[in-house]
């Protein structure tokens, strides 16, 4: 399924610390508020300070401020002191803490839900089905640094969700969380069924009582894809990708969506030939002669890239986009169809590992295309909204079902799975972010933000 190389390589020159490049910029809104407490002068000052610091990314390609800075004009840091201004209540500081930072704390209340209250657990991820033996793995909860994550509330997230719709595009990992949310979920309801289709790659659910919909549309590349050949050089199929074609199967469909949480990651890892303008422009790993290799990266970009005019393009599409980042895989002692596994037991801490190599490469790739969507839908008011799992996720070897997600003897292609994660586990804490950002968008992105922002800048 993959070709990961083995992990971890930890501290080579290109990695870099997430919670450094957080530091720097976490300091600022604070700094921020208290020149902005003192006089309308200073006001002027900062507003040349947002002006510059919205330029710094051009000059400055390096992941985190990009992300931050990218989505300051309409999120928390300017946001809060905006609100001060006008005299509105004030938000509290942790409106401005990056919750996508932290670390992995015990909690002993942990799992929420097993594979006898939720059915919605996909076989290869019923870890416990198939004689997992530790549970610890589940003991975990994602504490950020400088303020709490809460644990997910399911009748909170309903009351939410009254009357909307939430769509998850993309691969399994993306159906993955869909099953995480309504195993959280069921501890309140459980939905029906309401597919249009007997094909499990596109699922409808439905919360009757509160009218909200939850649909998932497979699309692994994002754009429009055929499989050219089941076996390919690694076996693993060969694929054709038309990296500037839509893929129908869900832009046609997520128009009507309040929400769309959209993903994309391991399935560019596989042997594909690259097509754009219909004709053939080379491809990753195809071991064709003639086929220019232009590396996973290159059709991941404008994967996401298509994938994104996709929804800005969409007229009568009102929702927010939410891309949910590249969740690392966590193969060691070799790669996926080599006898590489994950057999860790614990969460590393934050200084014990980095992102690098290829993960930090698609991430910052995704960062980059996620900044162009998100500028070119602010034209006409769509927001982007980052669900920014990576830096969790690379702390938890110990998630995945490894060889757990089927019998023994079951002679499967990824037969140790270091790719999905183990449910319960933690990936459920995907779900505790994503009412946190609901939570935050109905309290500080709704209502008069635009117009007091823009009184703002006219003082
Ligand atoms: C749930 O897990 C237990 C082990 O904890 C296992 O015996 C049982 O078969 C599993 N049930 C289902 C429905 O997967
Ligand atoms: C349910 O929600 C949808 C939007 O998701 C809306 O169009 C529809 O009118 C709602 N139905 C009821 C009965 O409120
Ligand atoms: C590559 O070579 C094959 C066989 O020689 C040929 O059929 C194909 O059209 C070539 N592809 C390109 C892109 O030149
Ligand atoms: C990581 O941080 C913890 C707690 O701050 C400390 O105990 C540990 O020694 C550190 N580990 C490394 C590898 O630096
Ligand atoms: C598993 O299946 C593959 C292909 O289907 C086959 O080549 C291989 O020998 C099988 N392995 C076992 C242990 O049965």
């Amino acid at each position: 399924m993959h070709t990961f190389s083995s992990l971890p390589s930890s501290h080579n020159s290109l990695s870099f610390s997430l919670s450094q490049m957080k530091l720097l910029v976490m300091e600022h809104p604070l700094r921020k508020k208290s020149i902005l407490q003192k006089t309308p002068k200073m006001v002027l000052l900062l507003v040349l300070v947002l002006i510059l610091f919205t330029l710094i990314p051009l000059y400055c390609p390096i992941p985190r401020p990009l992300f931050l800075w990218g989505s300051l004009s309409s999120s928390s840091p300017s946001s809060s002191n905006h609100n001060d201004i006008d005299g509105l209540p004030k938000v509290k500081l942790d409106e401005t803490c990056d919750i996508f930072n932290g670390e992995w704390v015990r909690n002993p209340e942990a799992p929420y839900y097993t594979n006898t209250t939720c059915w919605a657990i996909h076989d290869h991820q019923n870890c416990m089905r198939y004689g997992r033996p530790d549970k610890d793995f589940m003991k975990w909860r994602w504490k950020p640094d400088g303020c709490e994550l809460p644990i997910f509330n399911p009748a909170q997230f309903l009351e939410l969700m009254r009357g909307k719709s939430m769509a998850f595009v993309g691969d399994s990992v993306g159906r993955n969380q869909m099953q995480s949310l309504i195993c959280l979920l069921s501890r309140v309801k459980y939905p029906i069924d309401v597919s249009y289709t007997p094909d499990e790659k596109f699922k409808r659910w439905h919360y009757t009582d509160y009218n909200f919909t939850i649909a998932t549309f497979w699309s692994p590349f994002l754009v429009r894809s055929k499989e050219a050949d089941p076996n390919g050089p690694t076996l693993t199929g060969l694929f054709k990708l038309y990296l500037d074609e839509f893929d129908e199967d869900w832009t046609a469909q997520i128009d009507e969506f309040d929400y769309v949480i959209i993903s994309a990651g391991h399935w560019f890892f596989r042997p594909s030939i690259y097509y754009e303008e219909g004709q053939v422009v080379g491809c990753n790993y195809c071991q064709v002669d003639n086929l220019t290799d232009l590396t996973k990266y290159y059709g991941y970009q404008k994967a996401f890239r298509t994938a994104f005019r996709a929804i800005n393009g969409l007229k009568n599409f009102k929702g927010i986009t939410i891309l949910r980042t590249f969740a690392p895989a966590h193969f060691e002692n070799g790669i996926w169809n080599q006898g590489g596994d994950c057999v860790r037991k614990r969460p590393f801490r934050s200084n014990e590992t980095r992102l690098d190599g290829f993960n930090l490469e698609l991430y910052m790739t995704q960062l980059k295309e996620f900044k162009v969507a998100q500028e070119e839908g602010s034209k006409r008011g769509l927001k982007f909204r980052l669900l920014d799992t990576t830096q969790a996720m690379l702390l938890r070897p110990d998630g995945h079902p490894s060889h757990y997600g089927h019998w023994p003897h079951e002679n499967v292609t990824l037969y140790n799975d270091c790719v999905h994660w183990c449910l319960p586990g933690p990936i459920d804490s995907w779900n505790d972010f994503l009412l946190h950002m609901l939570k935050r968008e109905g309290r500080i992105y709704g209502g008069n933000l635009h117009s007091s922002y823009r009184k703002l800048r006219i003082r």
